[in-house]
């Protein structure tokens, strides 16, 4: 497979065509950022940890019926992806109270949910990303409302899923974010990345509130040990995906 020009350039990724019109390549970097690009840094190692535990969740989702953006690993930090037309929404599912939520409803962290939230945001750096309602993200015509009917229910099925794998890792899934893309015949993909970036992962074993943190909140916090924490992440998938 030849690479061809960069297509995008985002905050974690590049995204390259390749000769095939229909397949993209996906190389993870080590650079990180937080509040909307406000804290920049890197963390050695994240795009071949990142790559590997994303490469390694969106197998087992396919093998669970999810349909994915995922084709193969070329390379530890390169993911051969299926071209999508990325919908400019971030889905979040919450399972327990912490980040944003907290911050905007009051709830304490750590609150379990009766019931999985699931939220749209508008992915706009512009705009800082806000929180959407359903009324205003088919206003601006974001989705149609069978696809975010579609959406939620598969963001469900990801999270009753993904909740069960980290579990087997001893981590308890607090949050993760999902996007999700439309292929030519319009079905629609999970896309992006599954990753100590893009969910909050809490060591089950460890009840203390800064040391159980094993995302990207130890960046976020200046908590230390990030490394660390992303690859013991990656070690305990890669267990878990060995023993299944
Ligand atoms: O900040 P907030 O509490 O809304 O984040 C919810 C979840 O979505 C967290 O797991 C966070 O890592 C993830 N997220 C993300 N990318 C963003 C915003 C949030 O991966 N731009």
């Amino acid at each position: 497979m030849s690479v061809h020009s960069k297509l995008y350039e985002g905050k974690a990724k590049i995204l390259y065509t390749t000769d095939d019109p229909q397949v993209l390549l996906a190389d993870f970097k080590d650079d990180a950022t937080a509040f909307n690009a406000q804290k920049r840094g890197s963390i050695v190692g994240k795009g071949k940890i990142n790559c590997s535990i994303s490469t390694q969740l969106f197998k087992q989702l396919e093998e669970y019926g999810i349909k994915t953006h995922f084709i193969d690993s070329p390379s530890q930090n390169q993911m051969r992806v299926k071209s999508v037309k990325i919908l400019p929404l971030e889905v979040v599912v919450r399972n327990i109270a912490a980040g944003s939520l907290c911050q905007q409803t009051g709830l304490a962290v750590g609150t379990v949910l009766q019931q999985p939230l699931v939220e749209f945001y508008y992915k706009n750096d512009q705009l800082g990303d806000p929180l959407l309602t359903r009324d205003r993200l088919l206003l601006l015509k974001l989705a149609t409302a069978e696809q975010v009917d579609a959406i939620t229910n598969l963001a469900l099925q990801i999270n009753e899923f993904l909740s069960g794998f980290w579990q087997q890792c001893s981590i308890t899934l607090v949050d993760f974010k999902l996007e999700f893309g439309l292929d030519s015949k319009q079905q629609i993909l999970l896309a992006d990345e599954i990753s100590p970036d893009t969910c909050r992962l809490w060591d089950s074993a460890e009840a203390d509130p800064n040391r159980r943190v094993m995302d990207k909140d130890r960046f976020r916090r200046d908590l230390g040990n990030v490394e660390d924490a992303y690859q013991e992440v990656l070690q305990r998938v890669l267990q878990v995906v060995e023993i299944k």
